[in-house]
């Protein structure tokens, strides 16, 4: 899906990081599972940020356990409501490696996968439900598109 074919669905700007998890857990309201959600933005734009406020809302876990997947590569945070997979894509760079995480197992009627740098495939990119965009403006400044 090319960038003229994308809706934006919300827009706005956060002056800090408690502003992005703020926001993570106004905007778990319109993540009902099942979902494949990618999260893209340069490093440091506040992607794992702000799924604190999304895991936090999913009372999946406290903003401050929810860390980044970086050498792990994928979190489980269990909720009442939902199961969330925070995944980390960046150290991943072949469609072998890809597999070997086995993300289709992941997904279920209960699932949300939150996935981050998850637009280096093709695949994800055409079979995520939501899509969100972080953009570093100024040192503590972000703007964060949804699209869809
Ligand atoms: N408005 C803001 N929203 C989110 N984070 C902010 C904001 N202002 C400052 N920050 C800081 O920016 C950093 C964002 O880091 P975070 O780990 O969330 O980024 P990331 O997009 O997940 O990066 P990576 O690709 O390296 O995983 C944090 O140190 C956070 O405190
Ligand atoms: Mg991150």
């Amino acid at each position: 899906m090319d960038a003229e074919t994308k809706n934006i669905l919300q827009e706005i700007t956060t002056h800090s990081a408690d502003e992005t998890i703020a926001f993570g857990r106004a905007l778990a309201e319109s993540l009902a599972p099942p979902k494949l959600v990618l999260l893209r933005g340069d490093l440091g734009a506040g992607k794992t940020t702000l799924v604190k406020g999304i895991a936090a809302a999913f009372e999946a876990a406290a903003e401050e356990d929810v860390t980044s997947p970086t050498f792990t590569l994928v979190h489980e945070y269990r909720g009442p409501r939902a199961n969330l997979y925070h995944i980390d894509l960046y150290r991943i760079d072949t469609l072998r490696e890809l597999e070997t995480l086995g993300l289709d197992d992941l997904r279920s009627d209960n699932s949300i996968l939150l996935i981050e740098w998850g637009e280096k495939f093709p695949r994800l990119l055409r079979e995520r439900d939501v899509e969100i965009a972080l953009e570093r403006v100024s040192e503590d400044v972000r703007q964060i598109r949804i699209l869809r």
